[in-house]
């Protein structure tokens, strides 16, 4: 998703997008590749998703015994507490209320037998009941959900995006807990690491795949967990873009020309990714590189052929600005494009940290001020290279370091 159109989204606060089921297929796959038994026995918990119109719920539900689900639990957010009113249809709701939703109450949808004894349990086994209160992932009632789910899965409100990754990561978050305050924002403080962070294991960690933008990844919120190995780039949309449905009734007001396409009542975003932390195969396929000699005879990028890689003058590495043309034989510290993420492999390379205006990952050389340049402050943010003689800022930098057998 183009950060226009992110931010678009919001700006005018509509979470309404929903997942295609193609993607969520195409996804999924790939954890099934790595790992046919990735989802046998476990708990799956689709926290934002009403099978109303959430392919999530369609698909898992579909494929239930595919999968070797123990339980699914979906649950949906009241229509009255949407910020956007899109004239969501009310079927089960009506079916179940006399005609009269109970729109201030969200839904909970369980499966986990065959409760129409057709031989086979899939959508249609589904059972669903109000929830107390309107479904907020932060309340107590879906926290409880969480706790007892193995692997949460969902395209959550982007706008709520850092919240819902520490809801799930380290149980933070539950409006309840909020409200019990000062006791339990001591024990939270206990649990975590300095980085705010619950100091579980990758091992032990909840698991999840929810769809974010490829900003997210440099939130100090999320960085660090990849740092860590505790998170990373799922399989992926076709080249980050990702086709999105609409509620029924929705205008192309609200995005950008070429985003919604009346045709297909979609909307394309770029720069969309999924963030998980379950296996699977492209992760460790290591990148295929020329030697640093071969790129400066061979590159097909000019700002390397013939000229070679700039050293950062406030990072003790080299720049190195597209990800295909990182040296294999480079001993040192890189500084690789962001989106390096989507090819990273870790058994080849590992992350150092990132350019940033302080010095988080304790790998920057040079603190520059006013008296030294008039830039220091955009120099400060990244990494600075000498070009004819004048220091300028790339762009922001990932940096990495090549893993060698001993
Ligand atoms: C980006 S949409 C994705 C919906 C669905 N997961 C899908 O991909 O098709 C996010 C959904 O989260 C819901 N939502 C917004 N705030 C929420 C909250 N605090 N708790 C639970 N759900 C919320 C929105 O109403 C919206 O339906």
């Amino acid at each position: 998703m183009s950060n226009k159109n992110l931010s678009a989204a919001k700006n005018a606060k509509n979470d309404e997008f929903y997942t295609q089921y193609a993607d969520i297929q195409k996804e999924i796959n790939a954890y099934l590749d790595y790992d046919p038994d990735v989802f046998r026995g476990k708990t799956v918990l689709l926290p934002c998703d009403d099978p109303e119109w959430s392919n999530f719920t369609r698909f898992f539900a579909q494929n239930f015994e595919m999968l070797g689900l123990k339980k699914l639990i979906s649950t949906s957010y009241a229509p009255d507490a949407k910020k956007e009113k899109y004239g969501i249809l009310f079927e089960y709701a009506a079916e179940r209320n006399g005609g009269r939703p109970q729109n201030e109450r969200g839904k909970i949808f369980v499966l986990d037998h065959d409760t129409n004894a057709s031989g086979r349990i899939d959508f249609d086994d589904l059972e669903w009941e109000y929830l107390d209160g309107d479904g907020d992932f932060r309340s107590e009632e879906v926290c409880k959900l969480r706790d007892e789910a193995d692997v949460i899965v969902t395209n959550p409100p982007f706008s709520l995006f850092r919240e819902f990754l520490a809801w799930i990561l380290d149980g933070k978050n539950c409006l309840a807990q909020r409200r019990r305050g000062a006791e339990v924002g001591s024990r939270v403080s206990r649990d975590h690491d300095g980085n705010g962070l619950a100091a579980k294991s990758a091992k032990d960690a909840k698991k999840f795949l929810i769809i974010g933008n490829m900003n997210a990844i440099t939130y100090k919120e999320v960085f660090p967990l990849i740092m860590q190995n505790r998170l990373w780039l799922g399989n992926g949309f076709n080249a980050g873009n990702a086709l999105f449905g609409l509620p029924k009734n929705v205008s192309s007001k609200d995005y950008a020309k070429g985003v919604f396409d009346a045709e297909t009542g979609l909307v394309k975003f770029r720069n969309c990714c999924w963030l998980t932390n379950l296996e699977h195969g492209r992760r460790h396929q290591p990148l295929q590189l020329m030697t640093e000699r071969e790129n400066v005879k061979f590159s097909k990028h000019k700002e390397v052929r013939g000229i070679g890689y700039r050293h950062y003058d406030n990072y003790d590495g080299i720049e190195v600005p597209f990800t295909d043309a990182i040296p294999s034989d480079y001993d040192g510290v890189m500084g690789v494009p962001i989106s390096f993420l989507d090819k990273y492999c870790p058994d080849q390379f590992e992350i150092l940290g990132m350019t940033d205006r302080g010095n988080e990952y304790g790998i920057k050389i040079r603190e520059y001020t006013e008296e030294d340049t008039p830039n220091a402050n955009d120099l400060n943010r990244r990494g600075a290279i000498r070009v004819d003689g004048i220091l300028k800022s790339t762009y922001a930098r990932i940096l990495i370091r090549a893993r060698r057998s001993k």
